[in-house]
């Protein structure tokens, strides 16, 4: 097949919304305890605990929402363990992850400020799994009531007068599985019962978020769609790219062959068929399409790196991370009438992480400067493009050698993302583009570039994988040939003169 791209710039299909580009922190590992709460008497800078390269580095990348606590932690968590003032703060054992000893320093003040500093949306995930009724309503009335109630009167003496503005709230976290091993339809009868309970309180608008598949387990969306749409407004997916056979062998961040390479990007490409066919179900009892579909775990899930606690979930992430998540966006982006909100696992330190830190060291992943290049394509309009990829084969298999998306900002500026999967070749492919009625345009580019399949940026090096200025491309009439360095996320910048 003739590899080329025919972009529509004049057919929108709709807006891209920011949350896609959202993030997920829990109470794992070195995710929140080191990775971003060092307290305030570190030496590391902080402000109010949290550290600044951190705030910094994730600022600019433009974290839409923040999910937290949890993930399994989430249905495990009593919130009002962590509040008050910090030194009398019960301590536990988070059975979870590692058996550390979670000191509850980091609350829902903690939290609140961080989302503040980040200026994103906070995301909370409530305990249905081990917790009441009782305390999932207090905790949203502590929250966000203003007024005269137990709750409002317990954050006005911890300090906080006037309550937050909360607009997504998740009833439990893979209640299938760590969240209470419940069948789906017990699971639909607690959320109907939990979310009646998760009060809007003044103009305080929640979005309630009921738990939702794990991969293809078509069977829970069918159920909780059928007993429970009209009580939620969005429902979430949990799919995790793991390249190995089993769970306890699933390959390694760095060292790993090209087969498993090759593996991984098959893999994470089957984000494509789960939305999509998760999708049908959703659109047979909601075809006016209300209920949003949250991917709100997702990332690529490999052993951990040796010595390190197992429970800790921390693994490298290399220029194969980079793919996964420039094609899983660009998955995200052309289902963006059902996908509202996505959260890649998990921040820092735990699994496709955008940062890792060392102590007061701090790097940026080939996947954080993958959501840095995509920022671009927050709010805008999502571009009508067709994509005829070539094939790229490995071992008698065949994927796409291509994934490709584009939208249009307020401005007008266009904007491509072009990811090239294969590990040995340039891809070469025209951009023609249509629409634009003859009008010259100006054109930039960057892209991120790995010179082995695993290459990754180290405390030492922490500049191995970093995006460079992009200027392999042509333009003659209407059409851009691009040359896609192999392993390669490129974004283009189009913009009409
Ligand atoms: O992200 C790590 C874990 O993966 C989460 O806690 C859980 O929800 C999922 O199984």
């Amino acid at each position: 097949m003739t590899q080329r791209v025919v972009l529509h710039t004049d057919i929108r299909k709709g807006t891209i919304n920011r949350n896609i580009y959202g993030h997920f922190s829990e109470h794992l590992g070195r995710c929140i305890y080191e990775g971003i709460w060092v307290g305030e008497d570190s030496p590391i800078p902080n402000t109010k605990g949290i550290r600044n390269d951190v705030v910094e580095a994730l600022k600019e990348i433009k974290v839409p929402v923040l999910r937290w606590p949890g993930g399994c932690f989430a249905d495990e968590y009593h919130w009002k363990d962590g509040i008050g003032a910090r030194e009398g703060r019960k301590r536990m054992i988070n059975t979870h992850w590692g058996g550390a000893v979670e000191n509850n320093h980091f609350g829902t003040h903690e939290f609140m400020e961080l989302c503040a500093m980040l200026e994103c949306e906070p995301y909370i995930n409530g305990n249905v799994g081990s917790g009441t009724v009782q305390e999932m309503s207090e905790w949203v009335e502590y929250l966000t009531f203003n007024g005269v109630s137990p709750m409002a009167e317990l954050r006005t003496k911890n300090g906080r007068e006037e309550a937050w503005a909360v607009k997504y709230f998740g009833v439990g976290n893979e209640n299938w599985g760590c969240g209470g091993n419940m069948r789906p339809e017990y699971y639909a009868d607690l959320y109907r019962q939990y979310q009646t309970y998760v009060r809007n309180y003044g103009d305080n608008r929640i979005h309630r978020i009921a738990c939702g598949p794990n991969a293809d387990d078509y069977h829970w969306m069918e159920v909780l769609m059928r007993e429970a749409a009209r009580f939620m407004d969005s429902i979430t997916l949990h799919y995790y790219t793991v390249p190995g056979a089993t769970w306890e062998q699933k390959g390694a961040a760095t060292g790993f062959d090209t087969a498993e390479y090759f593996t991984t990007l098959e893999k994470a490409l089957r984000m494509e068929e789960l939305v999509t066919r998760h999708s049908v179900i959703m659109d047979k009892y909601d075809p006016e399409k209300r209920v949003g579909l949250i991917v709100d775990e997702w990332g690529t899930w490999y052993d951990v790196e040796p010595g390190t606690n197992p429970g800790f979930l921390y693994q490298q992430n290399s220029i194969r991370d980079a793919l996964v998540a420039g094609l899983t966006l660009n998955i995200f982006h052309k289902h963006s009438d059902r996908v509202r909100m996505a959260n890649i696992a998990q921040t820092i330190n735990v699994l496709q992480a955008v940062i890792l830190t060392e102590g007061e060291k701090m790097l940026l992943t080939p996947t954080y400067h993958v959501f840095n290049m995509y920022k671009v394509h927050q709010d805008a309009e999502l571009l009508d493009l067709t994509l005829d990829s070539g094939s790229y084969s490995f071992g008698g298999k065949e994927i796409p050698e291509v994934s490709a998306s584009a939208s249009v900002t307020a401005e007008g500026v266009i904007h491509v993302s072009l990811c090239n999967l294969n590990h040995a070749a340039a891809a070469v492919l025209p951009l023609e583009l249509r629409g634009l009625a003859g009008q010259a345009v100006d054109i930039a580019g960057t892209t991120l570039a790995g010179a082995t399949i695993d290459a990754h940026n180290t405390f030492s090096e922490p500049e191995a994988v970093v995006p460079q200025p992009f200027t392999a491309f042509k333009l003659e009439g209407d059409t851009i040939t691009v040359e896609l360095p192999a392993m390669s996320v490129t974004v283009l910048a189009i913009t009409p003169k």
